[in-house]
């Protein structure tokens, strides 16, 4: 594997490539969720690129970007084991100038994590556009567990005309159901067994479902009543376009959860 850490280097290597490209863009501190992606990168194409860079543009001021868990030590022998071919860490100066070209998320990326995080998804489209366009990858992965950034991104990639195929990839979770994230390590012992509550509502969700229930509102108190001792910060059930919805659609539903532990959000969701 080799480590890249200008954008020059890796446009050259990329001059050189003709065979198929999978790209798996992270901010670093990599666990089971990144490296299922990663995974998936490596059975699909014959070159895997990975990069590791902490996006300042979608921190929000008071979201503290110097908080955000580093562990470049552990996460390039992480890339090592999984045989990716690149992993591309750049430097925050070299990817952004002084005056900027803007991209403006669509108003979509305003409502529910956007609702707490304004700003964040423009942030977000940002660094992908740019990355997208030094990568040239021929597939690029993303989790289904941000679904709101990959709704997004699946859109930016449409409206641009974007040559890249964007594959939506599995939430991975820990054996108990709690979704895997950097933040569980913030967790408590005693929040870590009340988080539970979220994967399991979301079972609960899936099966009132199956059982025959469309209904959106009587699916969103069953979730509701499992997660009553829980912080809840919203419960949403949309379609795969981000429109709130009355009554389930199957295959083109998401129930989305997000919970506060303390300054702990969770997110978790299920695709229906
Ligand atoms: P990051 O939070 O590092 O996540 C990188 C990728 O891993 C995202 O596509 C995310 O959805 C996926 N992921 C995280 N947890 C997962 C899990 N439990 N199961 C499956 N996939 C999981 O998302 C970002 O970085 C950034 O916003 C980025 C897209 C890199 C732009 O800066």
């Amino acid at each position: 594997m080799q480590i890249l850490k200008t954008i020059e280097q890796l446009q050259n290597i990329r001059k050189t490539i003709s065979s198929n490209v999978g790209f798996v863009p992270t901010m670093g501190a990599l666990h089971d969720g990144h490296i299922s992606l990663i995974k998936k990168a490596r059975l699909e194409n014959e070159i895997v690129i990975v990069s590791i860079f902490v996006n300042p543009t979608q921190f929000l001021p008071g979201e503290d970007l110097d908080a955000y868990p580093r562990r470049d030590e552990a996460d390039k022998r992480i890339c090592e084991l999984c045989k990716v071919d690149y992993l591309f860490m750049p430097e925050i100066s070299t990817m952004y100038s002084k005056e900027e070209v803007l991209i403006k998320a669509p108003n979509k990326s305003y409502i529910l994590e956007g609702l707490t995080r304004p700003g964040h998804f423009d942030g977000v489209l940002q660094v992908v556009l740019k990355l997208f366009g030094i990568v040239q990858a021929t597939n690029a992965y993303f989790g289904k567990k941000d679904a709101q950034q990959l709704s997004l991104i699946s859109q930016m990639v449409k409206n641009l005309f974007l040559p890249i195929n964007i594959v939506p990839c599995e939430i991975v979770r820990e054996n108990d159901g709690l979704a895997l994230s950097s933040r569980n390590v913030y967790l408590s012992t005693e929040q870590r067994s009340e988080a539970l509550l979220i994967s399991k509502s979301l079972y609960s969700a899936g099966a009132l479902v199956a059982k025959g229930e469309l209904n959106t509102t009587i699916i969103k108190n069953k979730i509701l009543e499992i997660m009553k001792n829980l912080d809840v910060e919203y419960v949403a059930i949309v379609d795969r376009e981000f429109n709130e919805i009355n009554e389930i659609e199957l295959k083109n539903s998401i129930i989305l959860i997000v919970v506060r532990f303390g300054k702990t959000r969770l997110l978790d969701n299920i695709w229906l």
